[in-house]
């Protein structure tokens, strides 16, 4: 039987980067890679010295969820990783967020991340390790990004429940809640003409140091990690301080 990893949003930013350390780390057979650019996926099949099998999935899409359970059920492989980083975001108040935005950031963020946890599953074992990627926003309210950080704060509140699940199976589930993160293109998709205020994303964080971070805390089957000193402030504040006056600092804060 196979060992394998399988990677959503691997075409780029955290997932691409969660593909390069799991391999330096001494990748399983094989890692498939999903995210909806084929091109992407098979520039990697090169890139890296083990089979990567490319998966070109649109997650918003029900028929998707069906193709991979297939998928699986026919290959019988023992998932060793499972990492759901495909995620998007769109900056704006509540008001000026479209429906086809709203639609896909619940879709994207929230079903498609359980409905592959849950094709994954009965293919885990002891030692497995599934790796959720919410985000700061999960720990509190955020004005201007309303939507995003409500899908954050299902992503954190799902997987703080299968880590407590999982447990007596051996298999490790960890929520990783980075601040922002500058060098993906997360934040040119999120961004609009005015970014409602946010200007220069002070204090973001690395691409590599937030992978290297969430890998050893899901070695360590840590529930939730924040992968640094920010969000690690962040959580803290979050839970001491009243959402309400939160949310009044982060308002200023967005703007400086
Ligand atoms: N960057 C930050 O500031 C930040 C901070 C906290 C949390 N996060 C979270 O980190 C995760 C990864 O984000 P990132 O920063 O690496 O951004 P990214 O570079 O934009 O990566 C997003 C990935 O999701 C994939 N994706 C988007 N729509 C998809 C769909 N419909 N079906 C399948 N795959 C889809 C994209 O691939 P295709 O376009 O090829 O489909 C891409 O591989 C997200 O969950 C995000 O919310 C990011």
């Amino acid at each position: 039987m196979k060992n394998i990893a399988l990677i959503t949003g691997a075409s780029s930013g955290l997932g691409k980067e969660f593909v390069r350390q799991i391999v330096q780390r001494g990748a399983p057979n094989e890692i498939w890679v999903i995210a909806r650019r084929r091109e992407r996926l098979e520039e990697l099949v090169h890139a890296f010295p083990c089979t990567i099998v490319p998966i070109p999935l649109d997650l918003t899409e029900a028929a998707s969820y069906t193709l991979l359970e297939e998928r699986l059920q026919k290959e019988q492989p023992h998932i060793e990783y499972l990492v759901c980083a495909a995620g998007m975001g769109r900056i704006g108040l509540t008001e000026q967020t479209s429906a086809q935005d709203t639609d896909r950031m619940i879709e994207l963020n929230c079903r498609a991340l359980a409905r592959v946890t849950q094709a994954c599953l009965p293919y885990m074992h002891a030692g497995s390790k599934i790796l959720e990627i919410a985000s700061v926003a999960g720990f509190h309210p955020l004005p201007a990004f309303n939507l995003y950080a409500a899908t954050k704060a299902f992503v954190l509140s799902y997987t703080k429940t299968l880590h407590f699940e999982c447990r007596k199976k051996g298999i490790h589930v960890t929520a990783v809640c980075p601040y922002w993160v500058k060098d993906t293109e997360f934040i040119p998709t999120a961004s609009t003409a005015d970014n409602a205020g946010f200007r220069h994303f002070p204090f973001a964080q690395k691409t590599e140091d937030v992978v290297r971070r969430a890998l050893d805390a899901s070695e360590n089957n840590v529930c939730v990690c924040t992968p640094g000193i920010v969000p690690t402030v962040d959580r803290v504040l979050a839970k001491t301080l009243p959402h309400g006056l939160m949310m009044r600092g982060l308002d200023i804060f967005r703007r400086l």
